[in-house]
């Protein structure tokens, strides 16, 4: 079973945390998304005929896309790849495009999961973060979005903002959880290089709040989500139970995907190939030569990388699978390590698997690192 990602890398604004690719170049999209059929059609063979389970389109902005160009997309993989076992369709919206009428025409080309990108249901950190919605505008989405039919909705938090205090946290999953989604992800706030953000942080202007801070915020993150009937079942991602994103558990259980549009990436189980994160060379250059760079996966790769996925969720490491995909010497290796994280109670061995519980996620780094092959 495998994915297929496609890049809408167009916004109307930059959000100053945000360094996904997009530009504000409207003017290119439909230049942009020629180009992209083009590709899913040349790159037919890149997934060598296997069964597409789930589509992604993210970004950027896909509700920049109206729905017939995005209902486009979708017949051009009907017609290269078929959609007969595709189960979940996602589109990446962000809410003050989503009109009653937007969001029926989106339905009824197809898309059956919304993603909605909130971020906060307080106006003072919406203006902070350059967002160009306010707090009545991400409700009036949600109820939208639940009149146009999308019964699987998931929303997008983002936490550890300076200025927030705990009980505006509070108040935000209140309000996430007062409405009828079936998923939050929710992240903690990154200051990255590249964004306004993180020219903030060099200049002093921001600080990356203290670590005692970030906890009591994730904790609170669990026990409100958890309490409200909410899976914790990867360390940003939070599931009704059914409704886990099928797509992102895919890429974390090493299943294939192919990723079009500027900046996207693709894996085929051995290589994993990025396009080039620029507009203009993207359109300029042949589809072959879109891949400008690529890694090929050695097996102590894929080990760590098996091993990162797989205890930030909550299905962790089966012992039986490890010794399948690695070999003995890998298990052995890697049960000899985890001895001293049991042995603190924050790695538990049950039922032939290692796991994280879901409170220690957000320290999973650490742990993680140490049971890597180097
Ligand atoms: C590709 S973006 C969202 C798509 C859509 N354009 C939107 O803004 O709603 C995916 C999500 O990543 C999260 N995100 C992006 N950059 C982040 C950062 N630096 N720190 C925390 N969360 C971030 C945001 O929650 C965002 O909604
Ligand atoms: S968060 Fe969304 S809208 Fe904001 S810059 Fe990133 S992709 Fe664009």
């Amino acid at each position: 079973m495998a994915g297929i990602y496609i890049h809408i890398p167009f916004c109307k604004s930059k959000c100053y945390y945000c360094d996904f690719y997009s530009c504000t170049l409207l003017a290119k999209k439909e230049e942009v998304l020629a180009a992209i059929c083009d590709e899913l059609e040349r790159r037919a063979n890149f997934l060598q005929g296997e069964t597409i389970e789930t589509i992604y389109i993210g970004g950027g902005t896909p509700s920049l896309c109206t729905p017939s160009e995005i209902g486009a997309l979708l017949e051009k993989i009907s017609r290269t790849y078929g959609l007969l076992s595709v189960k979940e369709i996602t589109v990446e919206a962000n809410p003050d495009d989503l009109t009653p009428e937007y969001l029926q025409g989106l339905h009824a080309n197809g898309v059956n999961r919304l993603s909605i990108g909130i971020q906060s249901f307080i106006d003072r950190d919406l203006r902070w973060m350059h967002r160009r919605h306010n707090a009545s505008t991400a409700i009036r989405a949600i109820d939208n979005a639940h009149n146009a039919g999308f019964d699987n909705l998931t929303i997008d938090l983002i936490y550890g903002i300076p200025q927030m205090s705990l009980a505006e946290w509070e108040y935000n999953l209140r309000q996430a959880f007062r409405h009828e989604i079936t998923h939050l992800s929710a992240y903690h706030l990154t200051l990255e290089d590249g964004t306004v953000f993180g020219r903030w942080l060099r200049t002093g202007k921001i600080h990356e709040i203290d670590s005692e801070s970030s906890q009591s915020a994730y904790l609170l993150l669990h026990d409100m989500a958890t309490s409200a009937g909410f899976e914790h079942y990867e360390i940003s991602n939070f599931a009704r139970p059914g409704f886990r994103a099928h797509h992102n558990s895919n890429y974390w259980n090493g299943s294939h995907y192919l990723g079009v549009g500027p900046s996207a990436h693709s894996y085929d189980g051995k290589r994993r190939t990025w396009n080039i994160a620029n507009l203009h060379q993207y359109l300029l250059l042949e589809p072959q030569d879109r891949h400008f760079d690529s890694e090929t996966l050695s097996d102590q790769d894929l080990y760590n990388e098996f091993i990162m996925t797989s205890l930030r969720r909550a299905e962790g490491i089966n012992t039986e699978e490890l010794e399948r995909r690695f070999g003995a010497r890998k298990l052995h290796y890697f049960s000899q390590r985890a001895q001293k994280f049991i042995n603190q109670g924050i790695l538990i061995y049950q039922h032939n698997t290692f796991y994280i519980p879901a409170v220690h996620y957000l320290i999973s780094d650490s742990i993680i690192s140490d049971l890597f092959e180097v």
